[in-house]
């Protein structure tokens, strides 16, 4: 048990004595009363009060660009950010148990997020060092001598979603440190304590008050910063809906910067012309790899009408051979969902396909116990039914037959996500003539392959509902800094 009650503010570890948030495991243990969420820790609830005073530190440390952090030479922060990695580093195994018993992700996929995340800090500090002729060298055009630099950008409301609540959270984070901005960290809802064991290296590898931690209700501390005025740069994953209010919380949105990473709802196409082992066996991990909660998983199925029985065959077997069970389990692949009110949404999506004329086409399919839910495959769907149009993150795999690729075209035009899309198919011909209409509604266009975000040095962002600015190592240094230029006149 962690019961958490120390927070990092102006440079302290100050310590809580008012509620606290307790903290559940998706994992469940059976109890007289049937099985019941594992309690695992708590941490402080923390009020409006003290997220304006971790905004006072923050702006205090960034001092309009005067303060210690945003002056200090590139290689004096490149040094800090490499302490601090090396001191994360060291407390791998706590966070990575944390990681599976917050949120439910397996052992395999924990370290890896883990593993992903450090190697994403050392490709960021590289990236750095070499990046455009940033603070080294001079232009000289014109009899004008320039030197470019980037310089940043103030106060940073940094939020990270509960899937990739190490990783994702990091991957704004860190570009956002390392570029001389000072940060308030709202850890996600699920995902809180694995934090705390880093609040001590924050606390000793930066300046006083450059990174300040903030617990408690995202709706209690979250909108009194931004109706401030004085964050700089928004940065989330997370939904569309939040991003928003947010941003038109801001009284100077026009001088906000948003980094922002929401909602998707990307499709796979598969055409006639597929191989259709590969196809399921792209799609199985595309859409329910860590149970379907990615942003980027493959969250609606276009199947050609004449293959779509023999996928729906291959589909269903290849479901059934997934491993259910707990994240420590070896092979295991479907684990305990975190939302406690998920179960009830994934089986109102269930119904209202099944009332608009779908069925669940495979053995188990939606059942649930627990916190666990068996994938369900649902078909046929249509534009009746909300398994079409929402982002149902879980697992639930929506196949719509199709015709002509045409709807297909469509489908993407008339959505409010643009993020990616997969094409199955083996026709040159006709995967040539899908990249271009496809490429200029969502940002990446995969072919005979699943949606994903990696490789990270890959730039990662979305069109429409999807995303703002973009995420990838070179492209994060770049949304948290301002190109800035010293310019003077040679004789
Ligand atoms: O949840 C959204 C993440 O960006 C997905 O990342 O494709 O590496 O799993 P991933």
């Amino acid at each position: 048990l962690i019961h958490q009650r120390e927070y990092l503010s102006n440079g302290e570890m100050k310590t809580w004595d008012g509620p606290v948030h307790e903290v559940y495991s998706p994992i469940c243990i059976k109890t007289e009363n049937g099985l019941e969420r594992k309690l695992i820790g708590s941490y402080p609830l923390g009020t409006a009060v003290e997220a304006a005073e971790a905004l006072d530190a923050a702006v205090a440390a960034y001092n309009n660009g005067r303060g210690e952090w945003p002056t200090m030479g590139v290689a004096e922060r490149i040094h800090c950010v490499e302490q601090f990695t090396g001191r994360m580093i060291e407390k791998k195994d706590i966070i990575v148990k944390l990681i599976m018993w917050e949120i439910g992700k397996s052992f395999a996929d924990s370290v890896k997020e883990f593993d992903r995340t450090v190697e994403y800090i050392y490709a960021t500090i590289d990236s750095l060092k070499n990046l455009d002729r940033d603070s080294s060298g001079f232009d000289i055009v014109d009899g004008i001598a320039a030197q470019v630099r980037r310089s940043p950008l103030g106060v940073v409301l940094c939020m990270g979603p509960f899937n990739y609540p190490l990783n994702e959270t990091f991957t704004t984070l860190i570009p956002a440190l390392i570029m001389g901005n000072t940060l308030l960290f709202k850890p996600p809802k699920f995902g809180t304590l694995l934090h705390y064991p880093l609040q001590e290296a924050f606390r000793d590898c930066f300046p006083k008050g450059v990174v300040n931690v903030i617990y408690g209700r995202g709706n209690t501390v979250v909108p009194g910063l931004m109706q401030s005025g004085k964050i700089n740069v928004l940065t989330l994953i997370g939904s569309s809906k939040v991003a928003n209010e947010l941003k038109k919380s801001h009284p100077k949105v026009n001088r906000l910067r948003a980094v922002l990473g929401l909602d998707a709802k990307n499709a796979a196409i598969v055409t006639p012309d597929a191989d259709l082992g590969l196809a399921v066996k792209e799609i199985i991990t595309g859409s329910l790899s860590f149970n379907g909660q990615r942003c980027t998983a493959l969250k609606i199925v276009w199947v050609h009408r004449s293959v779509a029985d023999a996928f729906l065959e291959k589909f269903s077997a290849a479901v059934a051979e997934l491993k259910f069970g707990m994240p420590w389990e070896k092979g295991v692949s479907l684990t305990p969902l975190p939302e406690t009110n998920k179960i009830e949404y994934l089986t109102g999506c269930i119904a209202d396909a099944e009332a608009h004329g779908a069925k669940v086409v495979n053995e188990n399919g939606g059942k649930s116990e627990g916190s666990f839910f068996y994938p369900a495959v649902v078909y046929p769907v249509n534009s009746d039914m909300k398994l079409y149009h929402e982002e149902q993150f879980g697992p639930i795999v929506p196949v719509v037959p199709f015709d002509d690729l045409e709807e297909t075209i469509e489908f993407l035009i008339e959505s409010t996500h643009g993020q990616q899309v997969s094409i199955f198919s083996n026709n040159a011909d006709e995967v040539a003539s899908l990249i271009d209409p496809l490429v200029n509604q969502v940002s990446r266009v995969n072919i005979n392959t699943q949606c994903q975000r990696g490789p990270d040095v890959f730039p990662f962002t979305g069109r429409k509902d999807s995303a703002e600015g973009t995420l990838s190592v070179p492209d994060a240094i770049r949304a948290f800094s301002i190109r800035s230029l010293v310019a003077f006149k040679m004789n």
